[in-house]
């Protein structure tokens, strides 16, 4: 089992989601386990532009802990996720980032490029 707890910057209340990854996928969104797979197939809403195809970076997530259960991040994450706002050293895409067991929390953004521009 694994729990994924989601925090808010716009201040929403916190989720915590618990989940057997080796249920994955829970739709069809995202690598399959991804914090974005995880988090659609539990009702709650994570930007995805590009349909979790590691073309955007809508679905920027911070991720606060539990990184080391998370899958590591691959050069094409690493170069889309320059272009985000708000980037910071434990950033993530929540497509890419595939959970693989523990207990991780996440910040979603208030900020992504489609409410900048
Ligand atoms: S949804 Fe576009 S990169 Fe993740």
């Amino acid at each position: 089992m694994a729990t994924l707890r989601v925090l808010f910057e716009t201040g929403e209340p916190e989720q915590v989601i618990e989940f057997d990854p080796a249920d994955a996928p829970f739709q069809d969104d995202g690598q399959p386990g991804s914090i974005l797979d995880v988090l659609l197939g539990h009702q709650v809403v994570l930007e995805h532009a590009c349909g979790g195809h590691c073309a955007c970076t809508t679905c920027h997530v911070i991720v606060k802990a539990g990184e080391e259960y998370l899958s590591e991040s691959e050069e094409s994450e690493e170069d889309m996720l320059d272009r985000a706002p708000g980037l910071t050293p434990s950033s993530r895409l929540g497509c890419q980032a595939v959970i693989e067991a523990g207990q991780i929390t996440v910040l979603i953004p208030r900020y992504t490029i489609n409410q900048q521009v």
